[in-house]
């Protein structure tokens, strides 16, 4: 009797996702979402918005290990430097031309990068530093939709991670990685 206390008192139950619905339950509905046709508000400082299609929006998405976002820019507006650790990343233009990126590991660090038009699919590798940028003339827009590998890719963006984390890395760390004056990395820090 001992026994069966402790174990009642020293574990609840933790589930990475969503517990699943009984399947005579199920309607379409679980498995829909309407949206993607609506434009993202880009008016931000990158002037890119994602609206993400993930488990929280569709409920079918609970366990394949998939989802889908639409990603709209302002003209040369940019999707910055970011990484999902749990992901690859397929993307296609829908709409203007984006120029797309991402760098090697260690020791190359190497660019593969590539203007992508309107139908053309590319994609990033799981877990490496990418970025998409709308290069199209004058007011032009762009417009991707992308799907990832995984139910919670989770999203790393670079700047956001090195020079506003909370609390702060240490300037004069920050100083020494990147070989510039701790009043650069002071300047960056204060703006995340
Ligand atoms: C877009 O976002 C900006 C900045 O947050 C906000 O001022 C503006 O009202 C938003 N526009 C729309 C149409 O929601």
């Amino acid at each position: 009797m001992i026994t069966t206390s402790f174990f009642l008192f020293a574990f609840t139950v933790l589930v990475n996702g969503f517990a699943c619905k009984d399947a005579k339950l199920v309607q379409a509905n679980g498995f829909f979402f309407s949206g993607l046709h609506l434009m993202g508000n880009t008016s931000n400082a990158v002037g890119s918005q994602a609206t993400p299609v993930t488990v929280a929006q569709l409920p079918g998405l609970n366990t394949p290990g998939i989802l889908m976002a639409r990603i709209d820019f302002a003209p040369w507006g940019i999707n910055p430097p970011h990484t999902h650790p749990r992901a690859t990343e397929i993307l296609t233009v829908i709409e203007g031309s984006i120029q797309v990126g991402f760098v090697t590991s260690n020791p190359e660090n190497r660019l593969i990068n590539k203007v992508l038009e309107k139908g053309d699919v590319f994609v990033f590798p799981e877990g490496l530093v990418h970025f998409q940028r709308n290069i199209g003339y004058g007011n032009a827009i762009a417009i991707a939709i992308v799907g990832l590998s995984s139910q919670n890719p989770d999203v790393i963006t670079v700047a956001n991670a090195i020079f506003g984390a909370k609390p702060d890395i240490p300037n004069d760390l920050l100083a020494k990685a990147f070989q510039a004056d701790v009043k650069v990395v002071d300047q960056i820090q204060s703006k995340f």
